[in-house]
């Protein structure tokens, strides 16, 4: 009988080289269908500002939005692990960051709160961690900082910047972090970011060296409006139904054939 996922069986999956699949989700239907296709982790993710809200950002989602959303997918999900982004300035201080993930564990169901940010954060995880709130740290491109990066770009391709994230990672580790995602990363910075924590490292368009992936649900429908980024795939070319797609995402990602170079950046 299968069991429910956990971050004890993220680590082992890591240790033992098996890929993680994350996508993400923002409704119960596709919760349920995720969940059913063997996504490992679902993310309702703060991304819901653009592909369902249609803002041009993320930073409009509120804490209302995350835990209506996060309600809606957690009573569709079985076993799948649900990480539920904190939203823009949803952790200003530790005590709002408190008072906000125990809002998304008990009132949105998220058994992991996900939070952008580096060095910044660190006081935030260790008060997450000695509280027991599991946490995902997002490092590289933090698309709530949009504005003050000026567009969507890599980030870490210059050594000084690399060396910044590796600390980063491992201080995040230190501090309690229970995983990492890292966006828009080079895929050598990302790959020697992984060996070196012992944590589950998700990665998109950080490329094949992560130990899973992730990607915006949308982008792999096909049916984001605008551009879809470099690092993404329409799963629904040569599908027949959308719970087929997501299955191709789910058996590329295990098998380790996505992301391939096309879908990474050097
Ligand atoms: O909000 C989101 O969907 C995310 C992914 C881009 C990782 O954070």
């Amino acid at each position: 009988m299968a069991t429910s996922m956990t971050l004890s069986r993220l680590r082992e999956m890591k240790v033992q080289g098996e890929k993680i699949v994350c996508l993400t989700a923002y409704d119960a239907s596709f919760g349920r269908l995720l969940d059913g296709a063997g996504v490992d982790v679902i993310l309702v993710g703060d991304s819901l500002g653009m592909v369902i809200q249609g803002h041009s950002t993320t930073v409009p989602v509120t804490m209302e939005d995350m835990v209506y959303h996060s309600q809606a997918v957690a009573k569709g999900n079985r076993m799948a692990l649900l990480m539920v982004d904190m939203p823009f300035m949803a952790c200003p201080t530790v005590d709002l960051a408190l008072v906000n993930a125990t809002r998304l564990m008990q009132e949105g169901g998220a058994q992991v709160v996900k939070l952008e940010g580096g060095g910044v954060q660190l006081e935030i995880v260790t008060e997450l961690a000695r509280r027991s709130i599991p946490v995902c740290a997002h490092l590289g491109l933090q698309p709530q900082s949009v504005h003050k990066l000026g567009g969507y770009r890599v980030q870490g391709r210059e050594a000084e910047a690399a060396k910044a994230m590796l600390d980063s990672a491992l201080a995040l580790e230190a501090a309690g972090t229970d995983m990492l995602l890292l966006e828009c990363v080079p895929e050598t910075l990302a790959t020697a970011i992984s060996q070196a924590v012992s944590v589950p490292v998700i990665g998109i368009g950080a490329g094949v060296g992560c130990d899973g992936q992730v990607l915006v649900l949308h982008d792999i429908l096909g049916v984001t409006a605008g551009k879809v980024p470099r690092f993404s795939k329409n799963y629904m070319v040569g599908a027949e139904s959308i719970a087929e797609a997501v299955g191709h995402y789910v058996a590329e990602v295990r098998d380790g054939s996505f992301p391939d170079e096309a879908h990474w950046f050097s």
